[in-house]
């Protein structure tokens, strides 16, 4: 029977993944992406969404995954349009459980839906990519608490970017999400600063929110919200 569900492509030239992000976690994944990765891990490490089946969305080739993570689950499944990436996170010493499929459940309104309906058993684990892809009617949020509310669920994300550099960069850890007037002096300190906003803060879930810097390039700034969902 015909599947009318989205399918992922491949993309190898995409600005969010592709050649251009391999490059750059090549450059700089030991140096000016580590302290983000260690909130990453502190984050991971933190979670225990209670399922032995996971799905990563937008895992890439796993960068920001601590070594380890992907064995505490017994299957992994991972949606990842870019090949490279996909051969890469295949390779990972923890990989043993690792699939793939190809649902694109980012690009339709009813996406969220087909996930959930697609793995009933699973946890989501929405691997920096909220804040990369637009959200397909309405807002991320209103489509995680539509869809996904009832299901176990955390998401990192960017929030905002900027080409200021931050000034304080030790990852907030709060009981409730934080204002981004309060993140922004937290991070950026006081004065005038431009912003891309990326539309995710305050995504929605059940639990408490982490939030850190991501240098991407010394000329690019991230502020990245961590949310849980407890089903
Ligand atoms: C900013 S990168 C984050 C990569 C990695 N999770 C990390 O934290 O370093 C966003 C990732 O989402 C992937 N992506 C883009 N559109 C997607 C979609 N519709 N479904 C799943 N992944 C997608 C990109 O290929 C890329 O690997």
């Amino acid at each position: 029977m015909h599947d009318p569900s989205p399918a992922l492509r491949d993309h190898l030239f995409d600005p969010s993944g592709g050649l251009i992000y391999q490059l750059r976690a090549l450059r700089y994944r030991r140096t000016l992406w580590a302290g983000f990765h260690a909130a990453v891990a502190d984050w991971l490490n933190g979670w225990q969404p209670g399922c032995p089946s996971l799905v990563i969305i937008g895992p890439n080739a796993g960068h920001a995954l601590p070594a380890g993570f992907l064995a505490r689950f017994e299957q992994i499944v991972a949606l990842e349009p870019d090949p490279l990436a996909r051969h890469l996170l295949a390779r990972r010493a923890d990989a043993g459980g690792l699939r793939f499929e190809r649902l694109d459940c980012l690009a339709t309104s009813d996406g969220l839906a087909r996930l959930a309906a697609r793995f009933p058993d699973a946890a989501f684990l929405f691997s920096n990519v909220l804040g990369q892809v637009a959200a397909p009617g309405g807002s991320w949020s209103s489509l995680l608490v539509r869809h996904l509310r009832e299901r176990p669920w955390a998401s990192y994300h960017d929030v905002v970017s900027t080409t200021r550099a931050a000034v304080h960069q030790v990852p907030l850890q709060s009981a409730a999400a934080l204002d981004l007037e309060a993140l922004l002096a937290h991070f950026w300190g006081r004065g005038e600063i431009t912003v891309t906003d990326h539309e995710t803060l305050h995504l929605g879930g059940r639990g408490p929110c982490g939030y850190a810097v991501w240098p991407i390039t010394p000329a690019h700034w991230h502020l990245v919200e961590w949310v849980v969902n407890q089903a």
